[in-house]
């Protein structure tokens, strides 16, 4: 019965993002390599997207690979390399007839040319699907978001007087994507790793102990419902202050 309870579409947030983390202790849990933890929570993101779609989530943004992971050993990056383009060659068809309009966050150029194709061939299929627009934070940084917008800020001509809020955001790699809503930690880390720094100035944040693979439609039902409790006042009073 649970599975089925509904989260009332007005309360579901419009972008949720995730720092799917957890899958390497998912796998040492379970006497596995870390490797399978990268797969079963492969397998555990194709859920969840469903979901979000079946929720009426817009936008949905997944922390990958950051810039922070080529740090990791060189079999690992490979393994995480090989399951996007995995992914890739398995999942874009299906994802494209659900509607899914693919985006990539990040810096493509450091990825082995084959997959930075690959990459972009996707996100051409995918261009006009407007069901859930999906951000791929890959060989994504926070940091590196920001001094690639200053870059190129500073390259446009832009007058010190015309740089705001607004400009800056359309420097990002997420321009035109409205600032997420929720950001949602797995596996318990109380920390920001570098995600979305400029955009989630206000988001409410999520953070559970379940790790990645394990992070069900149940659990997400879970994270909204708590969303859909907070009182978002950026600054402000709450609406009940005001009255
Ligand atoms: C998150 O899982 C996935 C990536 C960072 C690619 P981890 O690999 O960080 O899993 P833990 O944190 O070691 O358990
Ligand atoms: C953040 O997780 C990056 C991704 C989920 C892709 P990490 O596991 O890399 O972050 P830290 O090292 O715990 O901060
Ligand atoms: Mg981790």
């Amino acid at each position: 019965m649970a599975k089925n309870k509904a989260v009332s579409r007005s309360r579901v947030p419009t972008h949720v993002a995730i720092i799917m983390d957890g899958n390497g202790r998912w796998a040492i849990s379970r006497g596995l390599p870390r490797l399978a933890g990268h797969r079963a929570g492969t397998e555990n993101l194709r859920r969840i997207i469903t979901a979000c779609i079946e929720f009426g989530v817009k936008y949905l943004t997944i922390y990958a690979f950051s810039t922070e992971n080529w740090g990791r050993p060189r079999e690992e990056v490979d393994g995480l390399m090989r399951i996007l383009e995995d992914v890739i060659d398995k999942e874009l068809a299906e994802l494209n007839k659900e509607g899914v309009q693919l985006r990539h966050i990040g810096r493509l150029e450091r990825l082995d040319p084959k997959l930075q194709e690959k990459v972009l061939e996707a996100i051409d299929l995918t261009k006009n699907n407007n069901r859930l627009v999906l951000n791929v934070a890959f060989n994504y940084g926070g940091r590196d978001e920001i001094i690639c917008a200053i870059q190129r800020i500073i390259n446009d001509g832009v007058k010190p007087e015309e740089v705001n809020s607004a400009l800056v955001s359309r420097y990002m790699f997420t321009a035109g994507v409205p600032d997420p809503d929720l950001i949602i930690r797995t596996s318990g880390e109380l920390r920001v790793s570098n995600f979305l720094i400029w955009q989630g100035a206000y988001s409410e944040w999520y953070v559970t102990s379940v790790y990645w693979p394990d992070f069900d439609k149940e659990e997400l039902r879970k994270a909204f419902d708590t969303f859909a409790k907070r009182d978002r006042r950026y600054g402000g009073l709450s609406q009940t202050d005001e009255e």
